[in-house]
């Protein structure tokens, strides 16, 4: 049977301190990976697991999100004139690609409020919540087994990795049980962004959520935490904590991960995903190597 599950939200109303001054007028979601904006490897990834009605939770100077998942006429124009059938497809899929819809954030006041945002649009259904930092890479799908995982257990699911231990600062930290399912794992406990010296474990919620409603009931709640903003992972916590509409579960998720929101790591995730593709790989390949000797 298939998941009842079709909405994505897509929290996009950060200001990109991390790359300025690239991110002075352009939002940090459309740095380019490759060729595409990082913002629209995610929105695939949500389109390849079913979740075809997508909400962006965005702010001011977004205005380019909208304008590249919408059409293009003058551009769409000119590349058919010139005949030039590859470069138009490539154009007119970012339109095609899923129902897209927008809301503002309004003011800053953090994930959990940014999530909270999206509830009018969603209802009363369990819904996925992906974050433009973390790209996964496409050969290893996580989504789809949080959504099997939601659909099997009727509980809210989040995406765990493990993390150098003194990255526990980065992300929501987890404590978990083992419920003889193998990476299926129940959410015992969370905390965000702890310091090294105090975080329970190395298991860190990466930017993939699949959530039933009561989560809003839970957000509306839930007062500001870590750094004054209304934190997702206490409202998860309190959810896991008080076992409410199912609990959370975790999956442990052990394939390829970028994230983009990390100068270096965004480096990486242009890199290793041009060396996959036909028409740079080769030659992406043989100048790394000619560099690598070049060292002294
Ligand atoms: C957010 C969440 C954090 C999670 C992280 C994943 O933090 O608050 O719990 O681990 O995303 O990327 P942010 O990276 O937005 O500061």
């Amino acid at each position: 049977m298939s998941s009842h599950i079709t909405k994505a939200v897509i929290p996009a109303a950060g200001l990109g301190t991390r790359f300025l001054p690239a991110t002075k007028a352009m939002p940090k979601e459309m740095l380019p990976v490759v060729d595409k904006p990082a913002i629209q490897y995610v929105v695939e990834e949500a389109v390849r697991n079913g979740l075809t009605d997508v909400l962006m939770i965005t702010g001011r100077n977004k205005n380019a999100l909208e304008n590249h998942f919408d059409n293009a006429p003058e551009l769409e124009s000119a590349l058919r004139q010139k005949g030039d059938s590859s470069r138009l497809a490539s154009v007119e899929q970012s339109t095609d690609l899923a129902d897209m819809h927008y809301v503002r954030q309004g003011e800053p006041r953090g994930l959990g409020h940014a999530v909270l945002r999206s509830k009018m649009h969603v209802g009363n259904e369990s819904f996925a919540v992906l974050l433009g930092d973390d790209l996964i890479d496409e050969r290893d799908n996580i989504l789809g087994p949080m959504i099997a995982a939601h659909d099997a257990h009727h509980a809210s699911v989040v995406a765990l990795m493990e993390v150098p231990r003194d990255m526990t600062d980065h992300y929501g930290i987890a404590t978990i049980d083992d419920i003889g399912e193998g990476d299926v794992v129940r959410i015992v406990d969370l905390v965000e962004k702890p310091d090294p010296k105090d975080a329970p474990s190395n298991l860190a919620v990466i930017g993939r959520y699949v959530l039933r409603p009561e989560i809003y009931g839970i957000l509306e709640n839930t007062e500001p935490g870590k750094g004054n903003e209304i934190q997702l992972t206490d409202a998860l916590r309190h959810m896991a904590t008080n076992n409410i509409a199912g609990g959370v579960l975790g999956i442990v998720f052990r394939g390829r991960r970028y994230d983009t929101g990390d100068k270096l790591d965004y480096i990486k995730a242009i890199v290793r995903l041009a060396l996959q593709r036909p028409d740079l790989g080769p030659a992406l390949e043989n100048w790394l190597d000619d560099e690598a000797h070049r060292r002294p």
